[in-house]
């Protein structure tokens, strides 16, 4: 199965090119945003912390999406630039763990295992119920931004409680579609007014 998250694929326009010119490291997007000096300062913590930088390349994606909820392109370019690494090196970690994302997500990331055992226990029906129930035609965000549905996750470790959920950092087992969506729903109702998104 495919990682839920799409490849890592649009050209980057970055005001200092990676080890161009100057030698400098382009912190900062096109667009003017940048990462926070906390965060590039995690990134070096985490290279000067393993003997390779390319161990550090996980807890560097790490804080990035901390900082911003997801990573956006041009966040890779400086992530390897931090590190000394190719950018394809970054894309090809990042684009691989189904836990980080290349777009902004809702408030709530709901992911729907699918593999062997939730597959033969009805997870695509409970996928399928979510997504009418939440006016979605296929993966993505909610319009009111609570929540991003995923479904092409790999197993998720909960098999015995298949077909289960995972709804952030929380497992939800033995679902059925209704009790599925009584889950979301209870989450949004506890959601704090002006939160539907990030
Ligand atoms: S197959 Fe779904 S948790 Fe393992």
């Amino acid at each position: 199965m495919s990682a839920p998250v799409a490849v890592w694929g649009e050209s980057l326009e970055l005001p200092c090119p990676v080890g161009g010119e100057g030698g400098g490291v382009a912190e900062a997007s096109s667009s003017g945003v940048a990462l926070s000096g906390s965060t590039l300062a995690r990134i070096r913590e985490m290279e000067a912390k393993y003997p390779s930088s390319r161990s550090a390349v996980l807890p560097a994606l790490w804080a990035v999406q901390d900082e911003l909820g997801y990573l956006p392109p041009w966040t890779i370019e400086v992530v390897a630039g931090e590190l000394k690494l190719l950018p394809g090196d970054v894309e090809a970690v990042a684009s691989f763990y189904s836990m980080y994302f290349n777009h902004k997500p809702g408030r709530h990331v709901v992911q729907v295992c699918r593999n062997v055992s939730c597959g033969l226990r009805g997870s695509d029906e409970l996928l399928g119920h979510l997504q009418r129930a939440l006016g979605l035609d296929a993966e993505g965000n909610t319009p009111d931004g609570a929540f991003t549905i995923e479904g092409t996750v790999e197993c998720l470790g909960a098999c015995g409680g298949a077909p289960m959920m995972q709804v952030d950092r929380y497992s939800y087992e033995n679902l059925t579609p209704q009790t599925a969506l009584e889950v979301l729903e209870k989450i949004r109702a506890e959601m704090p007014a002006g939160t539907g998104s990030k």
